[in-house]
This record gives C-alpha cells, structure tokens and sequence, in this order.
C-alpha cells in the first residue's frame, strides 16, 4: 500500500497550497488532488452540505485507492469534524496540525485567526488553540472577499485592491497586538505577501498547507505507508468544472505553467 497516493481535496483550487507544500517534504509520493470547482465556494453553504460534499469528495478519493486523505480545506476540516471516523484510512484536516505551530509560534499570547465564515463561525480553530493552552487569546475575522479576490488573480501586494481589503478586514486584529495569524483558508497563502506588509514583521504568518503537509509526511512515517519508490511522485488532478479553467488558475497556486493530467469527473 506505501506505493499507493495521497489523496488531496478542497472544495477548489485552494487546496493546491497543500499541495504544492506537500510536494516539497515528500517528493517521491504519487498524489490524486480532488478540486470540487463546480461547486465552490463551500465557505458560506450549511453544515449540512458541507458534511455531504465532503463525504462525496472523499468517496471519490477512496475510489481511487488512496493510502490517505487529507481535507486541506479549511471550511471542510472546521464543519464536517466526524469525516476521519468515517474513513479506513489515516485521515487529517487542517485546523489541528495549523493550530499547534500557531501555539508554538506564538510569544505574547496572542493569535489571530482568518478564514471563512463557515470556518470562523465554527469556532474550531479557537477550541483546537484553547486545547492546546487555555491561556492564549484568540481573535478571529472572517475575510470572504480573499477567496474571491485569489480565485480571480486579485494577488498582488502591490494592487491598491487587495492592499484595501486586506487593510479592510485585518485592522482590527491589528490593533489587538496579535504576533501570531492563522491563514485559516487555503487561498490565503497566495495573497501573504499583502498580509504580511499590512501587519508588519512582528507578526508570524502560520500556512495551514505547509503545516498540514509536515503533520501528514509525519502520520505516514508512524504507520510505515510512506513510498519506497525514491523517484519523483505523480500527480493527477480531477476537477468537477472544466479542465481548462482549472488549468489556467492553477498555475496561480501551484507557481508553474505545465500542468497536465487534469481530468473532469461528475460526482
Ligand atoms: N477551500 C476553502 C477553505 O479553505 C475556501 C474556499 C471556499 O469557501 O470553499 O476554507
């Protein structure tokens, strides 16, 4: 089974974050990403629909023989919490492995946490935090309009746009002197360069996607499935919407222009 693939999925294009993170700690590993495009965003949907598209999403996954899964979006890992007792393989979500780096991150007890509504209003990365040390203050924003703004090349820390909505969402969280910020959504890593000039240096920014890649490389590497194979892994996109779209705003998330192997699936 090592030599089975990862499976990945997001209710979009986000969880490419994850993905492209998860490359860099294991690049010989073979990864099956699902993006869910024809039905993002999840972020402002019910419980209840989060709950089934996750639980399609990951049937699909399973179809294909993955060893493990992971939910990188952060809507799907703060709402459809009973998904991993759902699953007969590991299974990991976001909110836990981001929430711990942000407790060790953290130096005056304070941190901030973005993400969707859905995620916000869930509370769950606040418990994770409070678990972990009942004494950290936890401040939390919902910033919708950064999923919008990523998912339509608005990424620039240099566009007056994206300066103004970031300025717009995180100034009061500026102004509780956090020194820790959770990116809670998986589309929040492109636009990091805004978050970080609008906050400053004294602010550490915690990627759910790469603490989330370490935390599964680690799971793998306790239960022996990790891939023998030591040459370069593969990796197979399937998307609900079109091929070509996903084609064209990957490149965003992943940082290269050659994307193949993208098939269109209906769940
Ligand atoms: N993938 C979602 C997340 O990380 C963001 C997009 C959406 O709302 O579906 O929360």
């Amino acid at each position: 089974m090592s030599d089975s693939a990862i499976g990945i999925f997001d209710s979009g294009l986000g969880g490419l974050t994850a993905v492209k993170e998860l490359v860099k700690v294991l690049p010989n590993e073979n990864i099956v990403y699902f993006g869910d495009t024809a039905r993002v965003p999840y972020g402002n949907r019910s419980k209840k629909t989060i709950v089934k598209y996750a639980e399609q999403d990951a049937s699909f996954l399973l179809s294909k023989g993955v060893k493990m899964i992971i939910a990188a979006c952060g809507t799907v890992s703060s709402v459809a919490t009973g998904l991993c007792d759902t699953l007969p393989v590991p299974f990991t979500g976001v909110v836990a492995p981001t929430a711990n780096a942000a407790v060790r991150a953290t130096k005056n007890g304070k941190i901030g946490v973005i993400g969707t509504s859905a995620t916000v209003n869930s509370q769950s990365y606040k418990k994770a935090i409070l678990s972990a040390n009942k004494n950290i203050k936890v401040y939390q924003q919902d910033c919708p309009l950064f999923v919008s703004l990523v998912e339509n090349s608005f990424i620039s820390e240099e566009d007056p746009i994206v300066q103004l909505v970031v300025e717009r969402y995180l100034e009061k969280l500026k102004s509780q002197n956090i020194d820790t910020l959770i990116l809670g959504c998986t589309h929040f890593p492109i636009i990091a360069g805004a978050i970080h000039n609008y906050l400053g240096d004294n602010v550490t920014l915690i990627d759910s996607g790469k603490e989330t890649a370490l935390y599964a490389a680690e799971i793998l590497r306790q239960k022996n499935l990790l891939n023998n194979d030591k040459a370069p892994g593969d990796c197979i996109y399937y998307v609900s919407d079109t091929v070509d779209d996903f084609k064209r705003t990957a490149q965003i998330f992943l940082g290269k222009n050659d994307i193949e192997d993208v098939y269109h699936i209906t769940l």
